[in-house]
């Protein structure tokens, strides 16, 4: 039990943050809201944002891409890019827990008339090969034409190394897919994986970046790639009214996290791994996840009694029935808050 309550401590001056719902409750800082506050802007839709066309520059610069388009969300940016790769008709090959099947609502189904193709997630979070080279289609007049494959990295925590990617991607290109990577925490991969942005983003046509997670932006997503793609993703923005105007104070934002913000990263992931000991120490081993975020499966007594336990410590989760616990580490779990939750984990 931590010493004082959650209220008890904000009325102390004691700041014991630590929300575990998810990286997406990080906050901008003083050092983020002054860049923000200085930003310079103009109207993007014009394309007469400076601190937009700097994102946008340095995300495809660093990513070895043609182009990169600012986009308000996640979700808008994988929308679009499957919109760009795909025609009605025409097929998404991807995994059945990755978030474009799971958690976007159908959106290039429902707006794109896209077929989407969900395979098994291996146990590691990438796609078999022998399994993708199954699910494309032949050229028959029964079949959707498929067209894309969209991988997923990080995806629920793991980091899946750059070999595998290229494994799955191989039998794509071989079958003239285009590629698609859901980089939505791409940094943690990287720093996981130790390994080059460009590398891991070269088995891709178009990497679609979040900056609101664990960069600790307040908004925003980045889809980076080739040059005609990026074109039609602009025209897409505006179909789907994603086009924003003076949004450089969004931007700035957004390259502030980009230069301060992705190597620390790596605290997190040091933090998740004394987290994923300290579960271990208390009996649960059932715990996947390299990276900051933590997936625990453990029977639904334990489960409950846990989530008491974390909660009155002031840890907050979200938690589902017949779901896996997660525990996501981010910048905004404070030293205090985070020795609160490994006492009560320790205590358990
Ligand atoms: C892997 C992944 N992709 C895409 C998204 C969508 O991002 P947004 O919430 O900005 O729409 C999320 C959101 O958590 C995600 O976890």
């Amino acid at each position: 039990m931590s010493q004082y309550s959650s209220k008890q401590s904000l009325e102390l001056g004691i700041d014991t943050q630590c929300d575990l719902r998810s990286d997406t409750v990080t906050r901008p800082d003083a050092a983020m809201r002054a860049v923000m506050a200085e930003a310079e802007v103009g109207d993007d839709v014009y394309g007469e944002d400076p601190s937009i066309a700097r994102l946008e520059a340095t995300l495809a610069e660093r990513l070895g891409k043609d182009a990169a388009l600012f986009l308000p969300s996640g979700t808008q940016s994988n929308l679009i890019a499957m919109l760009a790769h795909c025609g009605r008709g025409e097929e998404v090959i991807t995994g059945r827990d990755y978030h474009v099947y799971k958690y976007e609502a159908g959106g290039a189904s429902v707006l794109g008339g896209c077929v989407l193709d969900p395979r098994r997630v291996e146990p590691d979070g990438g796609l078999c090969a022998a399994d993708i080279a199954k699910a494309i289609k032949a050229d028959d007049a029964h079949h959707p034409i498929s067209r894309l494959l969209s991988l997923e990295n990080t995806h629920n925590g793991m980091a899946v190394p750059l070999a595998r990617c290229v494994e799955v991607v191989d039998v794509a290109r071989a079958a003239g897919l285009s590629t698609h990577l859901d980089g939505a925490r791409f940094f943690n991969a990287t720093v996981a994986l130790q390994c080059g942005e460009k590398a891991l983003a070269a088995p891709f046509d178009t990497v679609s970046i979040c900056l609101s997670k664990g960069l600790g932006a307040p908004v925003g997503s980045v889809l980076v790639g080739r040059s005609d793609l990026i074109g039609k993703g602009r025209r897409l923005r505006k179909i789907l009214g994603g086009g924003m105007r003076q949004a450089g104070v969004l931007a700035a934002a957004g390259l502030y996290a980009l230069e301060h913000n992705t190597a620390r990263l790596a605290d997190d992931h040091a933090r998740a791994a004394e987290l994923k000991a300290a579960l271990a120490t208390a009996g649960i081993t059932d715990v996947r996840g390299d990276t900051n975020m933590l997936f625990l499966r453990v029977e639904s007594d334990v489960q409950e009694r846990l989530v008491a336990s974390l909660t009155a410590a002031g840890v907050k989760i979200n938690f589902g029935e017949n779901e896996p616990l997660r525990l996501v580490l981010h910048k905004d779990v404070t030293d205090v808050g985070f020795a609160a939750l490994l006492s009560a984990v320790r205590s358990f």
